[in-house]
């Protein structure tokens, strides 16, 4: 099963795309994460990368989809994936089309995790994020039993660098702008679904579930 998680930053995507991955035993892809694990280790590519992330800024198309085309060359890709801020732009999504379409393959679902622009920033500042192993908490919907230890892995938590707030009206902004039209863009390929991502998250999920199974 191929499916591509959509909504703003902050609605909950990677929460839920961590849940399906393990339900359906499909990778998790996020774009954001490969992004922020070559910050870490201060590749190249995670430098270019950073200029762009800490401003809300896109990273340019030609950088993520060369990036994102080698991950699906990985045998775990063979029975789908569940993808997590990839494609956030047109020709990102036309590009995924055409590398499907050229295998005989196309996506199956478009979820649209539905959440308004004020509760946003509010959950935004409430996340954190574990930097080694991806794990991601809230501290009241969602928080670790230690405070700022990872349950996972134990690693310290943080407050992403892009999660300040003037940094989410940012990327909020860009999100309108380049990403919401691929709402559209799904609606129009037949494979749209919505789920109301203001609910509690294991009601987001069972509303999944449902369209899934
Ligand atoms: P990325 O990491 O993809 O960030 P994002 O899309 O902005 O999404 P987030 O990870 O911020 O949020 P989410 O929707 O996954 O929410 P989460 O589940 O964590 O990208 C970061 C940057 O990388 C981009 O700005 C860009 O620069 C670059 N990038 C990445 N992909 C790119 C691409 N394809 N092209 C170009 N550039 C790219 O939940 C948020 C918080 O809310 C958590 O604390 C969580 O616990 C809590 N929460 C979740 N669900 C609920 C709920 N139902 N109720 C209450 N709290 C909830």
């Amino acid at each position: 099963m191929k499916i591509i998680m959509l909504g703003a930053p902050g609605a909950g995507k990677g929460t839920q795309a961590k849940q399906i991955a393990a339900k359906f035993s499909i990778p998790h892809i996020s774009t954001g994460d490969i992004f922020r694990a070559n910050i870490k280790e201060n590749t190249e590519l995670g430098k270019k990368a950073k200029e762009y992330m800490d401003q809300g800024m896109l990273v340019p198309d030609s950088l993520t989809l060369e990036l994102i085309m080698d991950r699906f060359a990985n045998a775990d890709c063979a029975n789908g994936y569940v993808l997590d801020g990839f494609p956030r732009t047109n020709p990102q999504a036309e590009a995924l089309t055409k590398a499907l379409a050229d295998k005989g393959e196309k996506i199956d679902f478009a979820i649209n995790v539905e959440v308004p622009d004020e509760s946003i920033v509010n959950r935004m500042s409430g996340r954190r994020a574990c930097l080694t192993c991806g794990a991601t908490y809230h501290i009241k919907y969602n928080a670790p039993a230690k405070e700022n230890i990872c349950d996972t892995c134990g690693e310290e938590l943080v407050l992403r660098d892009d999660d300040k707030p003037e940094t989410v009206l940012k990327r909020l902004s860009v999100y309108h702008e380049q990403t919401q039209p691929l709402i559209d863009y799904y609606k129009n390929e037949g494979v749209l679904r919505e789920v109301d991502g203001t609910q509690d998250m294991n009601k987001v999920f069972d509303d999944i579930l449902a369209i899934l199974q």
